[in-house]
């Protein structure tokens, strides 16, 4: 029998099991209990508590989500520790949960369908289901030990499919097990769904999605939720594609079917190296494309991001910091 621990949240009378090995943060998860989080991976350090009271072991000392005053004041991440034994902890907020609870399964490998030359799609059939909001993601657990976070490109579905697009990174141990180990019928373990960035359908703002490399499925996740809402016919939605060149872009054939269910989808995409913008791109990065296009409306969407840190802080410093818009439109998990 797994052993459990309970953590009990200081001020708030909220208490939820942990079982050993899991961290606190997914326990919270998955007992329906919200915390602020984005990465789950020790990035980001929006998951950072005080341990009041109990012991918990830390997964990775040296993440980079904690600062060396966060260290000093004896901060810790909620995503890096796995409680040893009962414990209180003090959180700065409890956030609402979002709407499913991550489990974890096995999900077998059963189709890789190449997109670009360095990106693909990889279909995983899970054991029990596949509930999730558009623009979450999931950690995947290879037998080699390694996690890494990927986010959905496809929606819910009760035929229990997880679709996630990858960009092979360049020494990357997880792409490459899934670009050159990981064979069709095997399987690996998939925790989730995780992330805050989902789709909000309950807000009848048009939509701007900006991608970057394997944020493309995110996105594309999202401007599928749009176009299955009962309102999709009145929805203009946006996608900004960015990449180095014109042969790291795709767009993938299911955007042609949202754009026949929403009022309008405008798909634009931007190159960043010089000199390499055919006629249809914007030369440059792919916030800047955001900012020309869309130029004086910038403030009259909702913004859903996915892509490289580098991207997502443009974006945001575009949009937020020099564009007026509010904090609380623009939604990205940020991953390191
Ligand atoms: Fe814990 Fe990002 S550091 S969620």
């Amino acid at each position: 029998m797994t052993t459990e621990h309970q953590v009990l949240l200081r001020g708030t009378g909220v208490r939820f099991p942990c079982a050993e090995g899991d961290t606190l943060l997914r326990a919270a998860l998955r007992a329906g209990v919200g915390l602020s989080y984005e990465c789950n991976s020790g990035a980001c350090g929006s998951c950072r508590y005080e341990l009041l009271e109990g012991d918990v072991r830390t997964r990775w000392a040296d993440a980079p989500g904690l600062s060396a005053r966060d260290r000093r004041k004896g901060r810790r991440l909620a995503c890096q520790s796995e409680p040893a034994g009962d414990c209180v902890v003090d959180l700065s907020s409890v956030p609402e949960p979002a709407p499913h609870r991550p489990i974890r399964q096995r999900a077998q490998l059963r189709e890789v369908h190449r997109l670009t030359h360095d990106m693909a799609e990889f279909v995983f059939v899970a054991e029990k289901h596949a509930a999730f909001s558009a623009g979450q993601y999931a950690m995947l657990g290879f037998p080699s030990g390694i996690e890494r976070a990927y986010s959905m490109s496809n929606l819910g579905n009760c035929q229990r499919e997880w679709k996630f697009v990858v960009k092979r990174s360049p020494g990357g141990k997880a792409t490459s097990i899934l670009f050159d180990g990981l064979g069709l019928g095997e399987t690996i373990e998939l925790d989730g769904p995780y992330g805050q960035a989902y789709y909000r359908a309950g807000d009848d703002r048009d939509i701007v999605c900006v991608a970057g490399g394997s944020g493309l499925g995110a996105m594309v996740s999202v401007v599928l939720g749009a176009a299955a809402q009962a309102d999709a016919a009145e929805r203009t939605v946006h996608l900004f594609c960015g990449g180095r060149a014109p042969r790291d872009l795709h767009i993938p054939e299911a955007m042609a079917m949202a754009g026949r269910r929403l009022r309008a989808l405008h798909v634009h995409t931007a190159v960043s190296e010089p000199g390499s913008a055919d006629s249809g791109s914007h030369q440059g990065f792919v916030h800047e494309a955001v900012v020309a296009k869309l130029g004086g409306a910038l403030t009259d969407f909702t913004y859903y991001a996915a892509g490289p840190p580098a991207m997502t802080d443009a974006l945001a410093r575009a949009l937020v910091l020099d564009g007026g818009l509010a904090a609380d439109r623009l939604h990205f998990d940020r991953f390191s």
